[in-house]
């Protein structure tokens, strides 16, 4: 039965690892984490989730957008299983929104991305496809691969001045609602 992992949080030395290339999709083994992983995010309620997030250093990502009291704008859109995904291209305009991760918890931050993108990846049957992103998935797919790099959204910050606490993030987001 699959169930969820436990959540690596900053400082575990395997969100700072350069996570590998997945070469063995149809292996039994690799099938049955991805149904962990894809249980784990839907009980964490994130919007996407990557395998160093659970101590998996593979180069796996889930895209898992849904609107929620934190992300009332998100798409909803089916988990996505991304392998060995990678930007093939990306629009020079960017954007900057707030971001949060279940591996910082308490913190969010104002990260700048590319507004639109162009990916490739390999599904769970290791079909090669490719797609076009803007917007929100863009944000929440640059998020991710971060992740596969060691890197977490406070490193894309422009300022240690972007990040606030999740309590004061709430005040911010409820002023910005009045106005
Ligand atoms: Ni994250």
């Amino acid at each position: 039965m699959a169930h969820a992992l436990e959540i690596a949080q900053l400082g575990a030395p395997v969100i700072r690892k350069e996570a590998v290339k997945v070469t063995d999709i149809q292996n039994p083994e690799l099938q049955a984490f991805i149904d962990d992983l894809l249980v784990t995010v839907a009980d964490e309620g994130g919007m996407g989730i990557a395998a160093p997030q659970v101590s998996v250093s593979k180069r796996i990502i889930i895209l898992s957008p849904k609107p929620n009291t934190r992300y009332p704008y998100a798409p909803l859109m089916e988990p996505t299983i991304m392998i060995n995904p990678e930007l093939t291209w990306a629009s020079t305009e960017k954007e900057k929104d707030w971001e949060g991760c279940l591996t910082v918890p308490g913190i969010r931050g104002l990260v700048s991305r590319h507004q639109t993108i162009r990916i490739r990846y390999q599904d769970r049957n290791g079909l090669l496809l490719e797609t076009e992103y803007h917007g929100f998935l863009a944000r929440v797919f640059q998020h991710e691969v971060d992740h596969l790099d060691g890197l977490v959204f406070l490193d894309r910050a422009e300022s240690t001045k972007d990040l606030v606490t999740e309590k004061e993030w709430k005040r911010i987001m409820a002023s910005h609602n009045q106005a």
